[in-house]
């Protein structure tokens, strides 16, 4: 029997991180973050003075890469990165390096594993119609692109940091041209998936719409 994914997709900062892991909670499902993955091997680009434009030297560092989800976090080759790689500059560094062909294949074993009993939410870009195209259900959320820099910015004022709206916003729309306007994996709505407008509406609300759709 083939294990149940629900795959959600959507544009930066349109919840699906939030709703995803709240969907995975209701159903006991596992959960994968797909972003983490990019944001990782962006970090770590970085880090080792890596062109982050070159396929070659970004696949070399990926397939290399040893990533574990430990429950609380995750660790690239043993060190923990959980907060290293929410920062802008790792989410930027991540959106360039998604571009790749040779990255997004070196990390296709690695989301293919998620796939356990009894099921499996995945959040990203690509979910439902690269990795995952045989999901069950597929979702689409988006929200505009002011209310998800918002979101960013409450966000990073509640982790004590500050930023600036008009550079937030400025980086979400840069942020969708790259995701949406990519030849390997572009953001889209694909076919069969559902799409829910997420602007004004609580979480808990697209949580149960999700979960209505799913049963
Ligand atoms: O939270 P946010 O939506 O800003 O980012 P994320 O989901 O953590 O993903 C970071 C970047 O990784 C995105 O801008 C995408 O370029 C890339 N990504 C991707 O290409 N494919 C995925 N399945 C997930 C993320």
């Amino acid at each position: 029997m083939t294990v149940p994914v629900i795959a959600i997709d959507g544009p930066s900062a349109s919840g699906k991180g939030t709703i995803a892991a709240l969907v995975a909670q209701h159903l006991d499902f596992h959960y994968l973050d797909s972003g983490a993955l990019y944001r990782i091997v962006g970090l770590i680009g970085g880090e080792r003075a890596a062109n982050l434009d070159d396929d070659t030297e970004m696949s070399r560092i990926t397939l290399n890469l040893n990533i574990k989800f430990t429950g609380t976090g995750v660790e690239a080759n043993g060190r923990e990165v959980s907060a290293l790689i929410r920062d802008e500059k790792a989410g930027a560094a991540a959106s360039r390096i998604a571009v790749l062909p040779g990255v997004r294949a070196a990390l296709m074993t690695l989301q293919h594993g998620f796939r356990q009993p009894p099921g499996l939410v995945a959040d990203g870009r690509d979910m439902g119609s690269v990795v995952f195209p045989d999901a069950g259900l597929k979702i689409y959320l988006t929200a505009t692109p002011e209310e998800r820099a918002l979101r960013r910015y409450k966000q990073l004022i509640e982790k004590g940091g500050s930023a600036s709206m008009a550079a937030l916003l400025q980086d979400i729309r840069d942020r969708d041209f790259r995701d949406s306007n990519r030849a390997a994996a572009p953001l889209l709505k694909c076919a069969g998936a559902i799409e829910i407008d997420t602007t004004g509406t609580p979480v808990d609300a697209v949580v149960a719409q999700v979960l209505r759709s799913y049963q």
